[in-house]
């Protein structure tokens, strides 16, 4: 194998990991895994891989949380999924569409923009709102969505660090 300082690898050339991918996919039948590990054990790896195949059923949802500095970004970048993961299907009235419309969002072709206005939103309404809209959608369909979160650490570190 080659050496590769850094970049990550092809996902085909990674090597075993299919008994712990296993493993957490049953878990995720009943509940959710926070991953602890050194750095460069391979856990970014494992969550790729997870994204990249997942069992029947599950809709992966890969957010490197390292970009986000804010509480309100990261609500809005799981709003964001959330809104992909709806349109994937017919769109339903959604809750927080009538929330950023209600803070001036207008919608174009059916794609809501967020507006300025929603920075003023306070990011646990923001974050709510995305998951009722998913809780209430979960009725409707059987795929599930499943958020691989990675670097969670760094960004809650960040967050007061910027204030
Ligand atoms: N199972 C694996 N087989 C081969 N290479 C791997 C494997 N897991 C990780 N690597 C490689 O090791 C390095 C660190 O992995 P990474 O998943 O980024 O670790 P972490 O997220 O824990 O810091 C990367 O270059 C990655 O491609
Ligand atoms: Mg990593």
């Amino acid at each position: 194998m080659k050496a590769n300082p850094g970049g990550q690898i092809e996902l085909a050339e990674v090597v075993g990991r299919e008994q712990l991918i296993e493993q957490i996919w049953d878990t995720l039948e009943q509940q959710s895994i926070r991953m602890n590990a050194e750095r460069r054990i391979g856990k970014t790896t494992i969550i790729r891989k997870l994204c990249a195949e997942p069992r029947p059923g599950w809709v992966p949802m890969f957010q490197d949380l390292e970009r986000y500095h804010s509480a309100r970004e990261f609500a809005l970048s799981v709003y964001r999924e959330v809104d992909r993961f709806l349109s994937a299907r017919a769109r339903i009235a959604r809750r927080s569409k009538e929330l950023l419309k209600s803070l001036g969002g207008t919608e174009v072709a059916g794609v809501l923009k967020l507006p300025d206005l929603v920075a003023d939103a306070p990011w646990q309404d923001i974050l709510n709102f995305a998951i009722q809209d998913l809780v209430q959608e979960r009725a409707h369909q059987d795929a599930r969505p499943l958020f691989l979160w990675d670097e969670v650490p760094y960004m809650l570190a960040s967050i007061p660090s910027r204030r």
